[in-house]
């Protein structure tokens, strides 16, 4: 088996094409192993993983915890909120506290972006970037690629449309970067005021209207409005959003091809989508999920047999 160029998961900005094909194919055998009536393998018994989360999650959190006990690491869990980072302590000096407690990888979610780089120029841990800030979200691409590839066959020669709030979105970000290094077609859709300037310089292509962007689409990946990172109203009502850039069933049977629906979660039904497309044979929302496990214990599996 090959190994990654990395020694920390930062954002997918730092893979290369290889690294994504082996943590796809690493993830293929442990999607096997989850399938088993036995789901763990011992692979991992001499590694211990600090899961410190100083922001809120239900997927990454739990995907994450079942991925390295899966793999029979040890795990200590951290919540901000319940630490002494309400007392005052440093972001490093509470890392550094815990890796003197032999632990040997940090998986972290924090609202700042950059703060998985930081950390891991200032600490002697293997890192991987759980969401920071607006900036990437890589094991959510990765987990969205690899649930097209299932789907389709393949990424490459796919048109991808990611519809919504992408100026706020880290998965938006990893998204673009995964795809495009796949050689997929991608457009992001949404209000003008929720599209960065000069996303295009990306490689990808930009359309306000969602009607023409669901046509040209093999796959919409629907993003949830990020109100908690919205500062100033960005279009006038949430009922004006979802008439203009919100999918429901009479949208989606009015194509004339079946695509596929993807949401990253925590999904806001009848506001980008509604529940019957969520709920439709057409959306693989669940199954994302479910290949979140394999794809965070093949990027754990990786990282760690860099470490021994
Ligand atoms: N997709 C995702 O990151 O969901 P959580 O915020 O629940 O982890």
């Amino acid at each position: 088996m090959g190994e990654l160029s990395v020694q920390h998961l930062l954002g997918i900005k730092y893979l290369n094409k290889k690294d994504i094909q082996l943590i796809f194919e690493t993830a293929d055998h442990f999607k096997e192993v989850i399938n088993r009536s036995i789901k763990k393998v011992p692979s991992l018994r001499d590694i211990t993983i600090a899961n410190i989360f100083f922001e809120n999650s239900t997927r990454t959190k739990l995907s994450f915890e079942l991925a390295e006990k899966r793999l029979s690491a040890d795990v200590i869990n951290f919540s901000a909120s319940q630490s002494s980072v309400k007392k005052g302590e440093t972001l490093i000096d509470t890392v550094n506290n815990i890796l003197s407690m032999k632990v040997d990888m940090v998986v972290m979610r924090h609202p700042n972006p950059g703060a998985g780089i930081f950390l891991s120029k200032h600490v002697g841990a293997s890192i991987i970037n759980a969401g920071d800030g607006a900036h990437e979200h890589p094991t959510q691409a990765l987990l969205d690629s690899y649930s097209i590839r299932e789907k389709l066959g393949g990424v490459e020669g796919k048109n991808v449309v990611i519809v919504g709030d992408i100026l706020h979105s880290r998965v938006a970000l990893s998204n673009i970067f995964a795809l495009k290094l796949q050689g997929a077609n991608v457009k992001v859709c949404g209000p003008k005021t929720l599209l960065p300037k000069h996303i295009e310089s990306l490689g990808v292509g930009v359309e306000t209207n969602l009607r023409k962007a669901l046509d040209w689409c093999d796959v919409a990946n629907m993003l949830r409005i990020q109100n908690e990172r919205l500062d100033i109203s960005y279009f006038p009502t949430t009922r004006e959003y979802t008439q203009q850039f919100g999918v429901n069933k009479a949208l989606l049977d009015s194509l004339d091809k079946e695509i596929v629906i993807m949401h990253p979660g925590p999904i806001n039904r009848g506001v980008e989508i509604t529940s019957d497309v969520a709920d439709s044979k057409q959306s693989i929302i669940l199954g994302q999920v479910e290949n979140g496990v394999a794809i965070r214990m093949a990027v754990i599996y990786l990282l760690a047999s860099k470490i021994k």
